[in-house]
């Protein structure tokens, strides 16, 4: 929540033409009462991409699903990892590990009403529960309804941890999931938490499915430049940093003529050159500049120009 938006999902595309992108989660509330549809709105540019749901209510999930899928989304995903005390109170997030079966009730209703794939991603336990018998129940049960799991290779504390905490303070605990690939070959296992490259992606390869990275691409995008390359066979040359510059401005001249704010989206480039010569120049400029009131395109403009004569 607060990356993923549609304007970040466009810029990774210029960056990697086939890793899979998600949105942010979207609760079923939001979409069904709130009305917020426009949060569902996306750039074709953008696939292969999956809906992130946040939701425990097995209709309105599919409800909600089947919107997502006439939109054109390739995927929908539960959100069964965010331990958020907002998320806590509407009873859907980390906290429905503790009943597998609801889950299993709501990716099921989901896999009825589409026919793209339902994937739930979770922890590896919360509180106390926190066995490897408890991650196998929970597992075994909802397969009988998705056949894919990303799996937050530490555990959630729902109380005394703030969101941030609980990506940092549980210890990681990698083995778990390769475990479960071990025990449940026939589901797809992406791992996922504290990988921060490429590099580092490889060798979870060799254990699990997939990886998925969160924080290590928002801070520096530009990391999966060779994702298309190293894990898509695809050896087209990845488009430079300048290149994805101009036409992300492209883009967000496109944007703000349609009313969209500069800053929503100019944010998600401040990390495109980091560790490049003049990095934190860029930031720097960019990030004093684009909050101005009468900002525009220009200082995108001039901020590629400062780079281009680092
Ligand atoms: C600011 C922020 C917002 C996040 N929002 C979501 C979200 O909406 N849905 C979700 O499944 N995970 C969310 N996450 C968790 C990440 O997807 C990921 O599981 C976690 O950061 C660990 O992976 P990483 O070490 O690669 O970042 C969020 C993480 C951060 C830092």
């Amino acid at each position: 929540m607060t990356h993923t938006d549609r304007h970040f999902r466009y810029f990774l595309r210029l960056i990697s033409r086939h890793v899979l992108l998600y949105t942010e989660m979207i609760t079923t509330g939001a979409i069904i009462y709130g009305k917020q549809f426009h949060r569902l709105t996306y750039d074709d540019s953008e696939h292969p991409v999956a809906l992130q749901l946040g939701g425990s209510h097995p209709q309105e999930l599919a409800q909600c699903a089947k919107i997502a899928e006439d939109m054109g989304y390739n995927e929908i995903n539960l959100n069964v990892g965010c331990p958020s005390d907002r998320v806590q109170n509407g009873q859907f997030g980390a906290c429905l590990m503790s009943q597998p079966d609801l889950v299993a009730e709501c990716v099921q209703s989901m896999q009825q009403s589409v026919s793209i794939p339902v994937t739930v991603k979770t922890r590896t336990g919360i509180d106390h529960m926190d066995d490897y018998e408890f991650l196998t129940h929970f597992i075994h049960t909802v397969s009988s309804g998705c056949k894919t799991f990303i799996i937050h290779a530490r555990k959630a504390w729902l109380s005394g941890l703030s969101p941030r905490q609980n990506r940092e303070i549980p210890p990681l605990t990698y083995d778990k999931v390769y475990n479960i690939k071990t025990d449940f070959p026939d589901l797809e296992i992406i791992i996922n938490g504290g990988i921060n490259s490429l590099e580092e992606a490889k060798p979870h390869m060799d254990k699990v499915d997939g990886v998925m990275i969160g924080r290590a691409v928002c801070h520096n995008p530009y990391l999966l430049s060779y994702a298309d390359s190293q894990f898509f066979d695809d050896q087209t040359l990845p488009l430079s940093r300048d290149e994805i510059v101009i036409r992300y401005m492209n883009y967000m001249q496109n944007r703000l003529a349609e009313g969209d704010a500069l800053q929503r989206m100019a944010r998600h480039i401040l990390g495109l050159f980091q560790g490049q010569p003049g990095a934190r120049k860029w930031r720097r400029y960019l990030s004093e500049n684009v909050y101005r009131d009468n900002s525009g395109i220009e200082v995108i403009e001039d901020a590629l120009k400062y780079m281009q004569a680092a």
